[in-house]
């Protein structure tokens, strides 16, 4: 049980809130921690930490930031779900219940009167929320454009905080967008390499075991072709640039 001069010394520290919370920080995750930008894009590989720290952020800011609205978008119910079992668990080893109500809907409601809400990602379900303290989006690359587009306002009257974690799903949308040419982010990359628990080993059996772009893509945080896309973009741009010989003759 965390008191009350801890409490202050975690309000002021998210790395050591999460240190309270049990997880000793990758290098990157402590970075994140420390940072205070309100724009962050996580470009990270698969199982690198990416929803655990921002469950993190989510209490955290929940937590010492009294009446705030936290809502967490994940594209499908499944990963909702996920999300909001990190959160519930870490505030329940803080020793604070869940009521069984908030655990089926998806939400966390504090006593200081701030509420930690879940949402899978479409359109329809998030209109209506205003006043968002801080906006996460999980799995972000995966999130319709216009789901991006409807949450996008609700930061504007509050002031609030917007981060986008993913593991790249090709050249599309707007995290590619934002990640490639967007102002004002604070950008993190993590490979798989740079993340602790993932072994040199597992990596070259993946590596083995995977088409090359899938390796690149789950691992390497790159942005590769899009699946359905059966040439690529630099088929596509020599085929159209006048720099290079056309293969057939034309006319
Ligand atoms: N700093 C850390 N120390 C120890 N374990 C960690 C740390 N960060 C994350 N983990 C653990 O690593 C695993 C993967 O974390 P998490 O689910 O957050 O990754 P992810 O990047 O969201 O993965 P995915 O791409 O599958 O969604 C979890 O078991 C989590 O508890
Ligand atoms: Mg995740």
């Amino acid at each position: 049980m965390v008191g009350l001069r801890d409490d202050l010394r975690l309000a002021l520290d998210r790395v050591a809130f999460a240190r309270a919370l049990g997880l000793e920080p990758d290098s990157w995750q402590e970075d994140l921690l420390r940072s205070d930008a309100d724009r962050v894009l996580l470009n990270c590989s698969r199982q690198s930490g990416k929803s655990t720290i921002s469950a993190i952020i989510a209490l955290h800011r929940a937590l010492y930031h009294p009446g705030s609205l936290v809502l967490a978008l994940a594209p499908a119910l499944r990963q909702s779900q996920e999300l909001f079992g990190k959160i519930a668990g870490f505030y329940r080893d803080l020793g604070r219940p869940v009521a069984p109500q908030g655990e089926r809907k998806l939400s966390l409601e504090l006593e200081n009167g701030s509420r930690i809400i879940t949402l899978p990602g479409s359109e329809k379900t998030i209109r209506g929320f205003s006043g968002v303290g801080l906006l996460l989006v999980d799995e972000a690359s995966r999130v319709a454009d216009e789901l991006y587009f409807a949450v996008r306002p609700m930061l504007a009257v509050s002031g609030g905080s917007l981060m986008m974690l993913t593991t790249p799903y090709g050249k599309r949308g707007v995290f590619f967008e934002e990640w490639t040419s967007g102002h004002g982010w604070e950008r993190y990359e993590v490979p798989a390499s740079e993340c602790p628990r993932i072994s040199e080993e597992f990596l070259e059996e993946e590596r083995a075991a995977l088409p090359s772009w899938v390796y690149r893509q789950e691992y390497e945080c790159s942005f590769e072709e899009t699946e359905d896309q059966v040439f690529t973009t630099s088929m596509i741009e020599r085929a159209v640039s006048s720099e290079v010989t056309p293969l057939f003759g034309v006319g």
